[in-house]
Parts: structure tokens; C-alpha cells; sequence
């Protein structure tokens, strides 16, 4: 099938090459003449692990294209995704001004019957205004379908080729079956694509996205108890973890969620709810809990050095807002470094992938270590900000030789109490016990 995606960020590169891995023929379109040209000089601009060989393989077998050219790309597509930004604006609501320009520019040119797939997170009612704006400008047949994208950074790939399910939102019953055509090879195992109308598939984007943040802010508040109370986090995520009614999944205790998606989207559907009148009291403490969270770690050193950081050196492991990507946004290392600073230490710090970004931010306001090790010297302790697997199974003999003073400060609980103990280390973790 012919398909265009307008869009070449992130989800939009990631759609468009798994699209084209199953034979579909699709053309990716984005202004950013730069860099179209690199893409199709086979330039990948995104880190994803997985996504660089599907992305060479289907450039050069012919059936993933680039261009700034909107009228070439779609005249032919029979479905064409939009993957663009939708920031929050100024109030916190979504700003739709690229989607809704995007489908202006799209109905002035089609002469055929088009699917039009919204695959941005976008507020419900979204898909009416596309079709408003559309409206004004042609008389052509079209769809406007809602196919919310549930791909987690740094597992992208295989979210999207082995989905759990795909939710598409139309009443249009020729999008639908061309919907179902196309998702057919990616649910072959049996999972689900799930039909429903645009604005019920609109709200599930929010509500999956704002229940995985409930549940990490629930998870974060229960580690805050273990640390008053003396119990262990750990246990209590296994414990309830088992029953199959709460899942394993998503229940580790942390400095917050961060990315692209978490705090845009919650903002985003409390936003929607105050705009109903509908006071949405979960979300407002779930955002609050997340805020108070990112600040958990920097007050535990604080507290350790009785307030005083100034003059102090901390080495920091990982940057990015989680492991697999060199994504730096929302970060809860960007507030980190922002403090350590303000509080008159020094960091040096290493990422195995978000270095380039968080020099782009925060420059050389922070040192940069050439490996995990290099960043601990003359360091009075290690802050551990990503669960990199890197970080996971460290040389202990030479972080106890390399650090100043054995401490460890450990805001994603990579290490057993009994082995920091053994090594003699001053190891201090999110919901339990303080060690050393
Ligand atoms: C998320 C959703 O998972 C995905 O379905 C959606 O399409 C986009 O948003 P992503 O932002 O890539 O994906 O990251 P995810 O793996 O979901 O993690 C989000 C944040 O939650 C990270 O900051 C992570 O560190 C944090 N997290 C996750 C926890 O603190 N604890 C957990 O148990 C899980």
C-alpha cells in the first residue's frame, strides 16, 4: 500500500520504517530540507536501537522515500499519517497549529479519496477540527482517523512491529478496512486491533499514558513511606506486583517520570478536564507527586553533607530520562545538575548516548567523562540518575579505589543492600533502608 508521513520525528521515522518493512511503499515528508537531505543521504537523525537497520534496508530495497514535496508524497498515498508536534502551549494545552496546518495544506491538494491518520497525541475533538479545517478548503471524499501511538522510547521498534494492540478511532467503514489491511501483519499473534469512534480513541492516548504515570507517582508516594516506616520498596513492588489484578510492570520507585510524553500528556488531559469543568483530582496529585520526586535525590545529599554542598564534586551515571535513549527531555537530571550547581558544587558526569544533548543545554556548566569510571575521580560520591544496564553490574573494587569517599546516592535502586554493605560503601537509595 502507498502511505505518506508527514513528520520525520520520532514517531513519525519510527512508523514510517516499520510501515515500509512489511512492503508497504512509503514516503516520509518533513520541511526540514537539511534534513531530508541527510535521510536520504541514509543519515538517520534519532537514536533507536533497532531502527538504523530496518531504516537502511528499506532506503535501499526502494520502498522508504524522503521529500519536502507534500503534493508528490501524497498523491498517490491511499492513507497518509500526520506525525507532528504537538507542544503544549501556553495554558498546557495542546498546540494543534502544525497538525491542523498540515491538514489545510493536505485538502487543498488531494483529487482523491484520502485516509487522513492522526497519530500525534491530540486532544479529543481533535479529529472533528481536522475535519473542519479540511471541510473549508475541498469538496474531495476523505477520512480523518485517530491511531494513537503507544511506542516506548529505546523498545520502539518492536512496540511497533509486535504491538499489544492497535487502537484505531473512525465511523468511516472504507478507512476501517484499510486500516485493518494495514496493521494486519503486525498483529498476527493474535493481539487486538480495536476499533472505536475518534474521540474515545483520542482519550485512550491520555488515559493509558496518565494511569502509567499514576501508577509511578502511587509507587513513588509507597516508596516515601517504606523510607518513614523502615519497610523496602523492593518488596512491597514484588509483593503487589504478583497479583495479577495491579502487574509487575511499571512499579519501580524512582526521581520521577520524565520524556517526551508522561508530563505533556498528564498536563495535557487535566487541562481538557478543567476545560469540561471536571476537577480531575487524581492527575493534579500525580503532577505534584512528580515534581516533589525530582527532588528527592539532591535533598538526600544535601541532608548527608548537613546542608552544605559547596565546593563538593559529584560524579553523575546517566542523563538521559531513561535507558536506551539519548532523550534528555523532562530529565530529571536536567533539574539535578540545575541544583548541584546552584548549591556551589562541581559534576562531572557520563551517558552512554544523552552527552551530546545535555551539552547542547547545559554546556560546559558540567564536566564530561569519557566512561562510567573517568567521571569518579576526586568525586565526594556517585549519583546514579539512569538505570543504563552499563551501571548495572559495576567493577565495585574500582569505584571503592577511583571515588573520594565510598558514597553512593542511587535514584533508581540498581544495587543490593547486602553487596553495598559487603564493599563498605555509604549507599543511600529510593524507599530503602540507608546503608553503610
Ligand atoms: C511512554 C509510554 O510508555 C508509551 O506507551 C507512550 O507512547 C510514550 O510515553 P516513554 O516516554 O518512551 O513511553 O517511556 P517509558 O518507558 O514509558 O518511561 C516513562 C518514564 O517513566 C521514564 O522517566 C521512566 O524512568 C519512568 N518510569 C517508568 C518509572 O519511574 N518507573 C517505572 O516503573 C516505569
Amino acid at each position: 500500500m502507498k502511505i505518506a508521513v508527514v513528520g520525520t520525528g520520532y514517531v513519525g521515522l519510527v512508523t514510517g520504517t516499520c510501515l515500509a518493512e512489511t512492503g508497504n511503499d512509503v514516503t516520509c515528508v518533513d520541511i526540514n530540507v537539511q534534513k531530508v537531505e541527510k535521510m536520504k543521504a541514509g543519515e538517520l537523525p534519532i537514536y533507536e536501537p533497532g531502527l538504523e537497520q530496518l531504516f537502511h534496508r528499506n532506503i535501499s530495497q526502494g520502498r522508504l522515500h524522503f521529500t519536502t514535496d507534500l503534493a508528490s508524497a501524497i498523491a498517490d498515498a491511499k492513507i497518509i499519517f500526520l506525525a507532528l508536534p504537538t507542544p503544549p502551549g501556553g495554558d498546557g494545552a495542546a498546540d494543534l497549529s502544525y497538525v491542523l496546518g498540515a491538514a489545510k495544506d493536505i485538502a487543498k491538494i488531494i483529487t482523491d479519496y484520502k485516509v487522513i491518520v492522526t497519530k500525534s497525541t491530540v486532544p479529543v475533538g481533535t479529529a472533528d477540527k481536522v475535519r473542519a479545517v479540511m471541510a473549508a478548503e475541498t469538496t474531495i471524499e476523505y477520512a480523518v482517523v485517530s491511531n494513537p501511538e503507544f511506542l516506548r522510547e529505546g523498545v520502539a521498534v518492536e512496540d511497533f512491529m509486535k504491538p499489544d494492540r492497535v487502537v484505531v478511532g473512525t465511523t468511516d467503514e472504507r478507512a476501517r478496512k484499510l486500516m485493518a489491511e494495514l496493521y494486519g501483519p503486525y498483529v498476527r499473534q493474535g493481539n487486538p486491533v480495536i476499533f472505536m469512534d475518534e474521540r474515545s480513541s483520542e482519550l485512550t492516548k491520555y488515559a493509558a499514558n496518565s494511569f502509567l504515570a499514576t501508577k509511578i507517582s502511587f509507587m513513588n508516594e509507597i516508596a516515601n513511606m517504606c523510607e518513614l516506616v523502615g519497610a523496602d520498596v523492593d518488596m512491597v513492588r514484588r509483593g503487589i506486583g504478583a497479583d495479577e489484578r495491579i502487574g509487575k510492570r511499571f512499579l519501580f520507585a524512582g526521581i520521577g517520570y520524565g520524556g517526551s510524553c508522561f508530563p505533556k500528556d498528564v498536563q495535557a488531559l487535566a487541562k481538557s478536564a478543567e476545560e469540561n469543568n471536571y476537577d480531575f483530582k487524581i492527575l493534579n496529585s500525580v503532577m505534584s507527586v512528580n515534581e516533589i520526586q525530582k527532588k528527592v535525590l539532591v535533598e538526600k545529599v544535601k541532608k548527608y553533607y548537613n546542608g552544605d554542598i559547596k565546593g563538593k564534586h559529584f560524579a553523575l551515571w546517566g542523563l538521559a530520562f531513561k535507558p536506551e535513549t539519548d532523550d534528555i527531555r523532562e530529565a530529571p537530571a536536567l533539574y539535578i545538575i540545575d541544583e548541584l550547581i546552584a548549591a556551589g558544587a562541581t559534576v562531572k558526569a557520563f551517558d552512554p548516548e544523552a552527552m551530546p544533548n545535555i551539552k547542547g543545554v547545559v554546556g560546559d556548566k558540567i564536566a564530561y567523562g569519557n566512561n562510567p569510571y573517568d567521571t569518579l575521580e576526586n568525586a565526594d560520591a556517585l549519583l546514579i540518575l539512569t538505570e543504563w544496564s552499563l551501571f548495572r553490574t559495576p567493577d565495585f573494587d574500582k569505584l571503592s579505589s577511583a571515588l573520594k569517599a565510598k558514597v553512593v546516592f542511587d535514584g533508581r535502586n540498581l544495587y543490593d543492600l547486602e553487596k553495598m554493605i559487603d564493599c563498605g560503601f555509604y549507599y543511600n537509595s529510593i524507599g530503602r533502608k540507608v546503608v553503610g
